[in-house]
């Protein structure tokens, strides 16, 4: 890398990477010009490449043993890069020392480290003291202190991967307003990848979108704007419950009285921190409660007397199908096709998913190398191949394009029409548009 001149903080010509282990390049042919203080909102579908042009940038994809390289770039500054994904970027386990780390990195010295840190903080408006404990920080403020983190490196180019995908709305406004803040304020650069560009198009000078045929200008028209699906359907009169729970107490949060109506699509809602992933673990039987009453339906029994987090986990999967929030969690083989088939389900199922959410191309990819979106569709596939008859979902569309956004939705909505009960957990107003037939709202 050589520095560009002048006002040029990225000059790329035909930049391009091809992983070690594929055969088809994630990014090719791309070039790209950013003057000093440009604000860039970069869009593409799951797989485009968006996150491997970033990595690209900030000079993180790693030397002749990881890839093949092409092209050429150049880089005039820091460059400071918040993740993905939102908790694996957390370092340390106080807040100061968190935002401290890259400054570190950077060799800046320790008597400048803290004044910056302190003012970082100020700056994405985190106001707490430097040790207070990074794991009690909401999904919006840990966006927040990867962005201080940035900040006290005093980075000239800020690129940010989807910072806002899992956040609640509220969530949402805060990391905007704090990026737009911080831009104004030190006058970096910024490129944001989002899959709602909505959100972020008022804070932009300039729009690129990433596809196959590579990386082109675009006006703000001519963002990506997902179809009008039609709304969910009211829950009909006289449905009973699936799942119920009477002042059931999860280990966290307050003691919770709901229903799922069977064959119906709940959706759980409520701010970041309410509690929702608990009580959905709590819920599908896999953590035992701490008090109340979690009743299943005899048809969701089967003959099983006990309360549900006593079955054994085979008695479980058999009739409740679980996604966890982080995709991760739930790998096991060493393929896509493989981690497909160890549900054991029919090869025809199996095809049909790995179409409908492009991921048939990846059959032989490894599940930890797929980009945040495709992780996302393969570990909602997995529990799509033998539905149980009650099936919960952590978030099960963050980080989808428009595309397999829409067959995402689809597949669920096929599910309760075949009598699956879904219950799902999401901040998404358009999720919740298509498939909240009855909303658990947790506070
Ligand atoms: N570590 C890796 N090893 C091999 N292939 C990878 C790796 N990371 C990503 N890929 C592949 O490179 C391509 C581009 O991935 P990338 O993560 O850049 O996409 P993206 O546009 O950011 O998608 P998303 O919107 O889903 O995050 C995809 O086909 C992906 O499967
Ligand atoms: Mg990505």
């Amino acid at each position: 890398m050589m520095p560009a001149s002048g006002s040029v903080v990225v000059e790329a010509r035909d930049l391009g990477w091809r992983h070690a282990s594929r055969r088809e390049a994630a990014l090719e042919g791309v070039s790209l010009r950013v003057e000093r203080g440009e604000k860039i909102l970069l869009t593409g579908n799951s797989g485009a490449g968006k996150s491997t042009l970033l990595a690209a940038l900030a000079g993180i994809l790693g030397d002749e043993e990881d890839g093949e390289s092409m092209g050429s770039l150049s880089i005039n500054g820091t460059v400071g890069m918040v993740l993905q994904d939102p908790d694996s970027q957390v370092i340390a386990s106080r807040i100061g020392d968190d935002v401290a780390f890259g400054c570190e990195n950077l060799r800046v010295p320790r008597e400048e480290i803290w004044p910056r840190v302190r003012r970082a903080l100020d700056l994405v408006g985190l106001n707490f003291p430097l040790d207070h404990p990074t794991r009690y920080l909401s999904g919006g403020q840990k966006q927040r202190l990867a962005l201080a983190g940035v900040i006290a490196m005093e980075a000239e180019l800020i690129l940010l991967d989807e910072p806002t995908a899992n956040l609640d709305p509220d969530g949402q406004r805060e990391v905007v307003e704090a990026v737009e803040k911080v831009v104004a304020e030190t006058g970096a650069s910024l490129i944001v990848v989002e899959h709602r560009p909505q959100l972020w198009a008022h804070a932009v000078d300039r729009f690129l979108h990433l596809d196959a045929e590579g990386l082109h200008e675009i006006t703000s028209s001519q963002l990506p704007t997902l179809p009008i699906l039609p709304a969910a359907p009211p829950v009909p009169a006289n449905t009973p419950a699936l799942v119920e729970a009477c002042e059931l107490q999860p280990y966290w949060g307050p003691p919770r009285n709901l229903e799922l109506p069977e064959g119906c699509s709940t959706v759980i809602t409520g701010p970041n921190g309410s509690g929702k992933s608990t009580l959905a673990l709590t819920l599908a039987g896999l953590v035992a409660p701490v008090g109340g009453e979690l009743r299943y339906a005899k048809a969701l029994r089967q003959g099983l007397i006990a309360p549900p987090h006593k079955w054994s986990s085979r008695d479980l999967a058999q009739r409740v199908g679980y996604v966890f929030q982080d995709p991760e969690h739930q790998f096991v083989a060493r393929t896509v096709g493989e981690e497909m088939a160890v549900s054991g389900g029919a090869q025809d199922r199996i095809d049909d998913l790995l179409h409908r959410l492009w991921l048939k191309h990846l059959e032989h990819a490894n599940p930890f190398t797929l980009s945040g979106g495709e992780k996302r569709r393969l570990s909602v596939a997995t529990a799509l191949v033998n539905t149980p008859r009650f099936l919960l979902l952590d978030e099960p569309t963050f980080g989808q394009d428009p595309t397999t956004f829409v067959e995402l939705v689809g597949l669920v909505r096929e599910l309760t029409e075949q009598g699956v009960t879904v219950a799902s957990i999401t901040h998404d107003e358009l999720f919740f548009h298509a498939l909240g037939d009855h909303e658990v709202r947790i506070r």
